[in-house]
């Protein structure tokens, strides 16, 4: 299972899911390893039951349940059943409502012993947006903040470069290339024109798209992100853009996970909005020592105002530290 993970690792198939597939002889040895690559390509069973020499009586160890419709592709149940395969062995039951449990109960009325949910926990970690997008129909949504020690995620000035480190940053860009889209308002467009690409050595994979959270002033257009073809969302009148709609919309186009990258009102108004599923906080080693722009603005006027986290992970980054957490109880 942990092999047909692997397979998926530079794969970007989204909206469709990241499926490895690993074809196993009775005697334990590996005919075939396969990958689907991208939405519109061959599915990584099939791919594994064509790349091996000897089908009959094998495993397929494939980390999501094999689909039982017709898409683009033909259904791997079909396939699978009609190579002779005797096991199949799956990491987690494909929450998509076409497939849900029909591939595995396909399987096994044809007779192939079916064993499912092995490494589920690693299965799911390894696709987050496919999973929630799948279930909840609007993409994961990981709330990225670099703030020093006091909580300032920049100077009064505007100035903000840099609060964190070259090592934190990197690890921002890695953060950007496991997701579809990167999310940022107007005012971090207009003060700091970001390119929000994944800039890593030995990277080949695709860029997010930017989407842009407009305001009532009119964005400039000489900014790098408005040559990336962004998704641009825009106030109407007096109302601001509302962070539901846009995960709704985001959802309806097929994207399962994005990342917000700012600026501080954005970042208050998707967690107002209740939108929010991870934070991932960078403390810089930095003292601002004084009230420049908070890394969350708002009013803090009694306890029963709080936001519960749960801490999942602490890690030091370079001089910093990096901190992923999930929501507990919400405002
Ligand atoms: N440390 C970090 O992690 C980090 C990250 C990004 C940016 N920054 C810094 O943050 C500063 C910019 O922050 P910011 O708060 O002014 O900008 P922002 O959050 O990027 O954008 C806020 C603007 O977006 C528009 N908007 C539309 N719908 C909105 C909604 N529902 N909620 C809130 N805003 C909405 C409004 O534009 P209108 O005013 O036109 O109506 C609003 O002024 C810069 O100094 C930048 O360097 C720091």
């Amino acid at each position: 299972m942990r092999m047909s993970i692997d397979a998926t690792r530079s794969t970007y198939p989204h909206p469709n899911p990241r499926v490895g597939a690993v074809l196993v002889s009775p005697d334990g040895d590996v005919l075939s390893v396969a990958a689907h690559s991208a939405a519109g390509e061959p599915h990584a069973e099939t791919l594994a039951l064509e790349g091996a020499s000897i089908t009959v009586g094998a495993t397929l160890v494939v980390n999501l349940e094999p689909c039982n419709h017709v898409a683009r592709t033909g259904p791997c149940t079909e396939a699978i059943i009609d190579s002779g395969v005797a096991h199949v062995v799956v990491g987690a039951v494909d929450p998509d409502a076409r497939v849900s449990g029909t591939g595995i109960e396909r399987l096994r009325d044809a007779g192939i012993d079916v064993e499912v949910g092995v490494l589920n926990e690693e299965v799911v970690a390894n696709d987050r947006g496919y999973f929630h997008h799948r279930t909840m129909g609007t993409p994961r949504v990981t709330l990225k903040l670099a703030a020093t020690l006091d909580g300032q995620a920049a100077a009064a000035d505007g100035t903000s470069r840099w609060i964190t480190s070259r090592d934190a940053r990197t690890d921002v860009h890695r953060l950007r290339s496991e997701n579809d889209v990167v999310i940022v308002g107007a005012g971090t467009v207009v003060a700091d024109d970001p390119a929000l690409t994944v800039r890593l050595e030995d990277y080949s994979g695709p860029q997010p798209r930017p989407v842009v959270i407009a305001g009532r002033r009119s964005l400039p257009l000489d900014r790098k992100i408005m040559q990336r073809d962004p998704i641009i969302f825009t106030a109407s009148g007096e109302y601001l853009v509302d962070p539901i709609e846009v995960i709704r919309d985001l959802g309806e186009r097929g994207i399962v996970s994005a990342l917000i990258e700012g600026g501080p009102s954005i970042a208050a108004s998707f967690l107002d909005a209740g939108v929010v599923d991870e934070i991932v906080w960078y403390v810089g080693a930095k003292l601002a020592r004084g009230t420049g722009i908070p890394a969350l603005p708002g009013a803090f006027e009694t306890m029963a105002d709080i936001t519960e986290l749960t801490f999942q992970s602490v890690q030091q980054v370079g001089p910093d530290v990096r901190i992923s957490a999930t929501l507990t109880k919400a405002r």
